[in-house]
């Protein structure tokens, strides 16, 4: 049985969609952020908190739980500034917790959700893995160092685990039943496409005068379908043996602007956008884009979602938007 925390959220809820396809899950979460209602029917859910020991604990003793998946973090960088504390609390003690209960059971195959922001400002025009890693605010520092934590669980304990740092994740399941749905909404996509269903009143374009060729930011956009099947590779080389700690990037290798994204919505929705440029908004580095090679070379996986169809799934989930 897979344990997958923090299930209920954007990323788990479609991970658990592939992952009963072949696997028993229990899906704990606390429902801080994620939806009940975003976890397929098949997974056993358990509300509960991985800051408390004893919710953990109850379902590792409930459960054969063989291997883990975790996604249960705080992850709005802005938020990070301003509370770093709640960060480091959420996604690198309760981690700890989980890590500590799952050495006692001896479980010991682990899948981290981790970020492109454990790069902070890079200097290259595609990140690698090799790539440095210095993250400039809380938020991509507490998934840093949960990755330092899990390197010397694997010397001193055997943990088997592959890290996987997402670029910019976003569109919705083919069937649009499952989405993305955040509460206050920051990112581009659904605020875009909010817009255009008429949802808020403009968009605002935090930048038009950054070094990229017109002005605006530009980032590496990739299925949330694409990132949940490279979890379920991912988990499939851990338990086959292949791999045992292994940090992989998760993108296109394709950058997309701000304007591009706008523009690209309009195309696929036909309705025009309005959008004001303000100004830069604190700690967004101009361009982001990953190379993938090292995921495509050892475990066979590559994004096959371009923007149109993120825009066009999450576009099917805005409309019939359930939670
Ligand atoms: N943007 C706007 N207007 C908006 C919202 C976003 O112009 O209303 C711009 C941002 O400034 C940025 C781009 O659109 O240039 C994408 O912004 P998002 O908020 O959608 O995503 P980020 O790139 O800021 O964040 C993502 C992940 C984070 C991760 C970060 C790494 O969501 O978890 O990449 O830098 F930390």
């Amino acid at each position: 049985m897979i344990l997958v925390v923090g299930g209920a959220g954007y990323i788990g809820s479609h991970v658990v969609k592939e992952l009963v396809e072949t696997e028993e899950v229990v899906v704990l979460d606390n429902l801080s952020t994620g939806h009940r209602e975003a976890v397929d029917s098949r997974a056993i859910f358990v509300k509960g908190d991985l800051g408390n020991v004893d919710d953990v604990l109850m379902v590792f003793r409930s459960y054969p739980i063989k291997a883990v998946m975790h996604f249960a973090a705080y992850s709005l960088v802005g938020e990070s500034v301003m509370d770093p504390l709640k960060y480091y609390q959420n996604n690198v003690a309760s981690t700890i917790t989980l890590l500590k209960v799952m050495m006692k059971f001896k479980v010991k195959k682990f899948i981290f959700s981790s970020t492109a922001a454990t790069y902070g400002i890079p200097d290259v025009k595609l990140i690698d893995e090799t790539s440095a890693t210095t993250p400039i605010n809380p938020y991509g520092r507490s998934k840093l160092m949960v990755e330092q934590i899990l390197g010397d669980l694997a010397a001193s304990d055997g943990l088997k685990y592959v890290v996987l740092r997402y670029f910019n994740a976003a569109g919705a399941h083919a069937s649009a039943r499952i989405g993305e749905s955040h509460d206050p909404e920051t990112h581009l996509i659904p605020i875009v496409l909010q817009q255009l269903l008429g949802k808020r009143e403009k968009i605002s374009v935090f930048g038009a005068d950054y070094d990229t060729p017109d002005g605006t930011c530009i980032r590496d956009y990739i299925h949330v379908t694409d990132l949940a099947h490279a979890h379920i590779l991912a988990l499939q080389a851990l338990v086959a043996g292949k791999k045992s700690t292994e940090v992989y990037n998760l993108g296109n290798g394709h950058g997309y602007s701000v304007k591009e994204v706008i523009e690209t919505c309009e195309k696929v929705t036909g309705v025009k956008a309005n959008v004001e440029i303000a100004d830069r908004r604190a700690g967004d580095p101009a361009r982001l884009v990953a190379s993938a090679d090292k995921i495509f070379s050892e475990l066979g996986w590559k994004a096959e979602r371009n923007l149109e169809k993120i825009i066009a799934d999450a576009w099917k989930w805005h409309r019939n938007q359930e939670y």
